[in-house]
């Protein structure tokens, strides 16, 4: 047996509007819940229960994944009256854990797309007989991101997150959010307060000279924070450069889920996704944009790197460029937004051409 614990609790602030009905982690991707990708990979790496620690909005998680026999695993939830952070949320699914205290158990951040090999990451701990194992990308600004230096044998020397002053910028490898933890090292996280991983545990875990390594996998890496991230993640799903086992064999410019109506003569391109019962009118270009459930682009609107919410309504010659649409919002005909512009669930813009930009 293999168990898992997914980090599924936050709030999602960065992605509002599109997480004040639902949380960050259940938000589709292509179509299909960033924790519906993550079960699946780590299915296929021989996962068979899975633990989600909820906080925020956990009916949300119940209502669609049941008990997991849907999707091949056993699932169970434990769920924070209060948030503990990430530390304090690993510390809190302990006792709902079935594996013996030497084994290895799996820990994702619920907001990450990852085609790295989790199967490679927890036979490399074992040959490391490491007590904790980090997976490790590189990207060009890591600032946003928990530093992870290493030596050469892959022991990790530090964990600085967010760094904020030059001197801190060590490294570019950074934490791609997957755990492995000894089992009985979760119970030595302090309980019943809010802890987080990252600052207090890792820096901890480092002074008191346990076994940290470092797994550094080049695979593809998307943490979804930002709605231009939640564009970029769909958009690789749909293209098949992000790899999802909920999703195979992709290698279209678009994906039009059945019962969705796309005139003949409207564009789909950049790995556009259209969700059930969405539609598409005559000469509208939709690129790079995922278009929620029920959304509607009327005749001859431009929609480019969006999010349209569920029924959503773009009207008839609207130009959208990097804009969130909340759930059931209309922007009327003509309208011009771009930018981080963001429009709240049910929020009617008229038919007048409003310009609206912001830097966010
Ligand atoms: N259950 C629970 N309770 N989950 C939580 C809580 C909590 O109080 N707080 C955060 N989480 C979950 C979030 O839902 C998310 O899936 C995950 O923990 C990470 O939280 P984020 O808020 O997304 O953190 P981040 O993206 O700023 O930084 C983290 O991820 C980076 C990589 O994506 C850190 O782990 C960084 O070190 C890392 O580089
Ligand atoms: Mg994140």
């Amino acid at each position: 047996m293999l168990e898992a614990v997914l980090l599924v609790g936050g709030q999602g602030t960065r992605l509002r509007p599109l997480t004040v009905t639902t949380p960050k982690p259940m938000l589709p991707v292509a179509g299909v819940p960033c924790t519906e990708h993550q079960i699946a990979r780590a299915r296929e790496a021989g996962v068979t229960r899975v633990i989600l620690g909820t906080s925020y909005k956990p009916e949300v998680f119940s209502e669609y994944f049941g008990d997991g026999s849907r999707f091949g695993v056993e699932l169970v939830y434990a769920t924070e009256d209060v948030p503990l952070g990430t530390g304090g949320a690993i510390r809190h699914v302990a006792p709902y854990l079935e594996s013996d205290p030497d084994a290895p158990i799996l820990i994702f951040n619920g907001d990450v797309l990852s085609g790295h090999d989790i199967a490679g990451q927890v036979q490399r701990w074992r040959d490391d007989s490491a007590d904790v194992s980090l997976y490790l990308t590189r990207v060009d600004d890591p600032r946003a991101y928990g530093l992870v230096p290493t030596d050469a044998d892959g022991r990790v020397l530090s964990f600085l997150e967010k760094p904020t002053t030059a001197e801190e910028i060590v490294t570019d490898q950074i934490n791609a959010g997957c755990y492995v933890f000894r089992r009985s090292l979760i119970d030595v996280i302090p309980r019943g307060r809010p802890v987080s991983v990252e600052r207090e545990i890792f820096p901890g875990l480092l002074a008191a000279g346990a076994v940290v390594t470092g797994f550094v996998d080049d695979g593809y890496w998307l943490d979804l924070g930002t709605p231009l991230d939640f564009v970029k993640g769909s958009r690789d799903l749909v293209t098949g450069r992000a790899p999802s086992p909920a999703l195979p064999g992709r290698t279209g410019d678009f994906l039009v889920r059945p019962g969705a109506e796309v005139a003949d003569d409207a564009i789909l391109t950049g790995g556009t996704f259209v969700g059930a019962g969405a539609t598409v009118g005559s000469g509208a270009v939709v690129d790079g944009s995922s278009l929620f459930d029920g959304a509607m682009i009327a005749a001859g609107a431009h929609v480019r790197d969006s999010v349209i919410g569920s029924g959503a309504i773009v009207g008839a010659g609207a130009y959208l460029d990097g804009v969130v649409v909340g759930d059931r919002a209309v922007v009327g005909p003509g309208n011009e937004l771009i930018r981080g512009a963001r429009v709240w669930p049910g929020v009617a813009l008229g038919e007048t051409a409003v310009r609206f930009s912001s830097d966010r």
